[in-house]
């Protein structure tokens, strides 16, 4: 099996070293309006690919990259592509919320994004704790939605962070955080959060009691502007957390959510499906799991 990617740099090339795999990396150059051109100098007749691409930051460019490399693949012959898209972008608009927001027809993003990834050639399609399962479900090839807790579980223990509280910032962390806290041995707190449909906006519940526990882990699946992991961060302050660390699959850091986090005193850690300075955590183990013999 041949290893390939064009963006996740550290991701891919660690993944194919444990997997005892070649690694390739398309010729790539951009045109001079920025469109992208990929070129294979071989043939890949009757050999699996496993391409590995996350699609942030620039979604739109990774994306079109996958579809151009994935119809290459399958032109120079190659048996079966695996996809590894370990942060998949467009997933949270996966459903038309028009008639709760009483406004005209939304474009569903997610079905559109994974149509076009069935019709570029991919056979098996797997992706990182991806933010909604539900269009994924529908698609007419192999898709596998992989789950990184026990890996989330690993660092903390690595870390030493002493009785850490595992908090869920909403309902879509729960499950992780039950995941989390049941290896760990360790106490859980779910947040309400609620988010205004119209601006956006976000706003957490304030806690009825008080916390005992001095270190705190806020687990999400993705930071964007930072604005649940400030709003969680107030909240749990508020209520007498010390040390807090905010921990996501995939560390988007939107604008100035770096700032706006650390100025709470806040430790980001993620994982390297967008790969970053916060990339503390690495995929490959999970990745790597699947494609050993
Ligand atoms: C929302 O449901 C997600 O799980 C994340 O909490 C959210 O997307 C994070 O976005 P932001 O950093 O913009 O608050």
């Amino acid at each position: 099996m041949k290893v390939v990617t064009i963006t996740s740099k550290l991701l891919a090339p660690a993944v194919a070293k444990d997997l005892s795999s070649e690694f390739l990396k398309p010729f790539y150059k951009e045109f001079p309006d920025g469109e992208p051109y990929i070129r294979f100098d071989r043939r890949f007749d009757d050999e699996e690919v496993l391409f590995i691409q996350t699609t942030y930051p620039d979604q739109d460019k990774r994306l079109h990259e996958i579809y151009f490399a994935v119809h290459t693949f399958k032109r120079c012959g190659v048996k079966k592509v695996g996809a590894v898209i370990p942060y998949l972008a467009y997933m949270r608009q996966d459903r038309d919320f028009s008639e709760e927001l009483g406004i005209g027809y939304e474009a569903i993003s997610a079905r559109v994004v994974v149509k076009n990834l069935e019709n570029c050639g991919i056979d098996e399609l797997y992706t990182v704790d991806v933010h909604s399962t539900e269009i994924l479900k529908q698609s007419s090839i192999f898709v596998d939605n992989l789950d990184p807790s026990h890996l989330f579980s690993k660092y903390i223990t690595k870390r030493k962070i002493k009785k850490p509280l595992i908090v869920a910032p909403d309902k879509n962390a729960r499950p992780k955080v039950l995941n989390i806290a049941n290896s760990l041995d360790t106490d859980y707190l779910f947040l309400e959060k609620e988010r205004d449909r119209v601006t956006g906006k976000i706003k957490t519940k304030d806690l009825l009691s008080s916390l005992k526990a001095e270190n705190v882990v806020i687990i999400d699946d993705m930071i964007s502007t930072g604005d649940t992991i400030v709003e969680s961060c107030r909240a749990i302050r508020k209520a007498g957390a010390k040390n807090i660390f905010a921990m996501c699959t995939h560390a988007l850091m939107v604008k100035d959510a770096e700032e706006k986090i650390i100025r709470q005193g806040i430790e980001i850690i993620s994982t390297d499906s967008i790969e970053n300075k916060f990339s503390k955590i690495s995929l490959a183990p999970l990745i790597v799991k699947l494609f050993k013999d």
